[in-house]
């Protein structure tokens, strides 16, 4: 296959951020994509509409001119949201779903939740409302291994959660292990989650490839083959429960190049190619289309897009690095090749 049409993809995970950063990033994510859920973990963080409708019309602004591209904004949980905030949420149209980041467990998530009991009431109206939780399901104690964090969050955390709200609609955010595609597979109905590319194209070993690699360390932590290879087996399944979100999270260069690297992996100027490999490496590129375009979409009540894209195999190189405001960003597969490229790019 040398070219492959696809209706138009949205990425239901991705960090724009905010100023200089989101100008030089945006354009990547909304040539690709109709739309985004764009995590609201700025510093300070989006906690509430009014806060979102001001970061909506920033990244409006930063959009290139024509570019026909919907953010869906999202609020960041903190213990002391009100339950009224989700009521002005949904009647704003703009807010698509409420961030869970356990306290301390990824960047700019210290003004996130240390203990569920203090969210109940804020769930309840979620779950009345229909608004979903959209969650980082790791659990950051020191004491629990790094590659252990996200089993232990399910046990611990989202299945008594998703238990106690029946039908509160849930995604579980960019799963990393063969444990959370099970989980995921077999919950009620109204659990979904998302995968990013480099949980699909790659293990840990990445990371400490011929040294350590700092542009693969993400949060959740890039996991065993056993894992990517369940990841892979999902995305490809047809199981409308799995669909795509980047994860894209650019730093600069020398907050990832450092003795205390930031978590993030940048791949949104490359982010349905990517998909697209890691597809065709078990022969399914035939299911690309649903996992990219039509799952999320279905899951989040929004209509799917009318128009398309179009993937040609042909292989390029991003470069070594990208303007970022004032510094540099490292892109994923930098001065490497990717065997697809979007046409027109
Ligand atoms: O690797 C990550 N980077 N994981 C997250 O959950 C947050 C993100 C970021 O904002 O940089
Ligand atoms: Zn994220």
């Amino acid at each position: 296959m040398n070219s492959l049409t696809l209706r138009r993809p949205d990425d239901w995970h991705v960090h724009l951020r905010d100023g200089a950063a989101l100008a030089a990033v945006v354009k990547f994510t909304a040539q690709r994509f109709g739309r985004a859920i764009v995590m609201p973990n700025l510093k300070p963080a989006i906690t509430t509409t009014a806060l979102a409708q001001a970061y909506r019309e920033r990244i409006m602004a930063a959009l290139p001119k024509g570019a026909r591209f919907e953010p869906l904004l999202t609020l960041y949980l903190t213990e002391s949201t009100a339950p009224a905030e989700i009521d002005r949420a949904r009647a704003a149209g703009f807010v698509h779903g409420i961030k869970l980041y356990p306290a301390g467990a990824t960047t700019h998530s210290d003004a996130g939740v240390t203990d569920m009991a203090k969210v109940h009431g804020v769930l309840a109206r979620m779950e009345e409302l229909d608004m979903p939780l959209l969650v980082h399901g790791e659990t950051p104690r020191p004491d629990i291994d790094v590659f252990d964090r996200e089993t232990h969050f399910i046990d611990s955390v989202l299945a008594p959660l998703t238990e106690r709200f029946r039908s509160l609609r849930v995604v579980f955010e960019h799963i990393t292990t063969a444990g959370a595609v099970e989980f995921v597979s077999k919950a009620r109905a109204g659990v979904a989650a998302t995968i990013t590319p480099q949980h699909l194209l790659h293990n840990r070993n990445a990371i400490f490839a011929g040294g350590i690699r700092p542009h693969y360390y993400c949060l959740p932590i890039l996991k065993r083959e056993h894992d990517r290879e369940a990841l892979l087996g999902a995305a490809t399944s047809g199981n409308a429960r799995f669909f795509l979100g980047t994860d894209s999270a650019p730093h600069e260069r020398a907050a990832k190049e450092s003795a205390c690297g930031c978590a993030g992996m940048f791949t949104a100027h490359a982010a349905i190619e990517l998909y697209a490999e890691a597809f065709e490496s078990v022969g399914r590129l035939d299911r690309l289309e649903a996992f990219a375009s039509h799952f999320g979409a279905d899951f989040y009540g929004l209509p799917r897009h009318n128009d398309t894209i179009t993937l040609v195999k042909e292989s390029w190189m991003p470069p070594r690095v990208y303007d970022f405001g004032a510094g540099a960003l490292v892109p994923f597969r930098a001065g490497e090749s990717i065997a697809w490229r979007l046409a027109g790019t």
